[in-house]
């Protein structure tokens, strides 16, 4: 397993992080052994994720919001720390092209609905689910897929699906959904590495 490669992951955060928490929980009880969150970067200083990160003596980076070129010294840090791979759980700034191509095939996003419906500018949050709602849609879900440069766009890795009950409310959507999220994310990373790491790096 020594020679195995292995994947250093930055997640990037601006909220409550607790996709970040279930992807670290599952790694905690062994899931995905080759691999390891190296670094929280978060866009928001007062993201409720960063305590979680340093209560877990994960390494934080915070995004300098007053800088326009924001993305050219985190770039440096993650090649400083060896970062592989980047898993966006609730990262509310839009990555510049450059970051993008940097990192190209080697960014994640977990995305509330099941794209490519309700994905796209706007379309975070609590916007999603009370879309859904309003549509009368009868199922809903979340969706992990590789970031390219159009919004939600890129190629989708996995969905989880549920069905809409007709009590539903966006609040009571979002809660549903959000735990549809935590069980998809980590597994969805797994499958996604190993298949790479079984061409190796
Ligand atoms: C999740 O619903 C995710 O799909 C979206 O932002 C939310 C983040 O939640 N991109 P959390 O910060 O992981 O709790």
């Amino acid at each position: 397993m020594n020679d195995t490669p292995r994947v250093k992951l930055a997640i990037f955060i601006s909220g409550n992080g607790s996709n970040l928490k279930a992807i670290h929980q599952e790694m905690l009880n062994g899931f995905m052994p080759y691999a390891s969150i190296e670094l929280v970067v978060s866009s928001n200083q007062k993201a409720a994720g960063l305590n979680y990160a340093k209560n877990n003596s994960i390494e934080t980076y915070i995004i300098n919001q007053q800088d326009q070129g924001w993305d050219l010294p985190l770039l440096n840090h993650l090649e400083t720390n060896k970062i592989t791979d980047i898993a966006l759980a609730g990262f509310m700034k839009v990555l510049p092209k450059r970051f993008i191509d940097h990192f190209i095939g080697r960014i994640y996003n977990i995305h509330p609905s099941l794209l490519p419906k309700y994905g796209g500018k706007g379309m975070y949050g609590q916007h999603v689910h009370e879309a859904v709602i309003k549509n009368k849609e009868c199922k809903s879900g979340c969706t992990v897929h590789i970031v390219t440069a159009g919004i939600d766009e890129g190629p989708i890795l996995a969905q989880s699906s549920l069905i809409i009950e007709s009590n539903d409310t966006a609040a009571s959507l979002a809660i549903k959904v959000l735990e549809l999220e935590h069980q998809l994310y980590a597994p969805t990373l797994d499958a996604h590495f190993r298949k790479r790491i079984g061409k190796r790096l």
